[in-house]
């Protein structure tokens, strides 16, 4: 396998991560987050975390574009950029990795911070034994 490249759509993608995190309702924790994810017919889906003055209903970025991309009708995403103004890249929630994981085991995770730093993981790897339901309606 090819390691996966950084590209001029990556590029574009990051840069709505970071409008999508400018966006961010983050009253409670002052804590900002964006995502995009990527498509294969280079769609781009953001999403941006939403907290709730009922602390448990936050909604993090990632599961924000991930709810956002199956409303357009788009499953498979082959990257996820997560953008945070941490010196180091902050990784996704593990709530948010099972929820990537359902569409996409194999996507690259790309972790931007404030420095531009990034750091590049595989969904499946960021989640080993991540739960499946092969039942009824699948
Ligand atoms: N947050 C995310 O948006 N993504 C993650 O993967 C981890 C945490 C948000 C949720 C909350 O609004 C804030 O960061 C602090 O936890």
């Amino acid at each position: 396998m090819p390691e996966p490249q950084w590209t001029e759509i990556h590029e574009k993608a990051l840069a709505m991560a970071w409008r999508a995190r400018s966006h961010a309702w983050a009253p409670y924790s002052g804590f900002k987050v964006g995502c995009a994810l990527m498509f294969p017919g280079g769609e781009i889906v953001p999403g941006c975390n939403v907290e709730n003055a009922s602390y448990g209903l936050t909604q993090c970025a990632e599961r924000c574009a991930v709810c956002a991309a199956v409303a357009r009708g788009l499953l498979g995403f082959t990257d996820a950029i997560v953008v945070t103004d941490l010196k180091k890249p902050a990784p996704p929630c593990g709530a948010c990795r099972q929820v990537l994981f359902e569409f996409s085991p194999g996507a690259t995770v790309w972790l931007v911070g404030s420095g531009g730093g990034k750091s590049r993981h595989i969904v499946g790897e960021l989640l080993p034994e991540a739960f499946r339901f092969d039942g009824p309606g699948r």
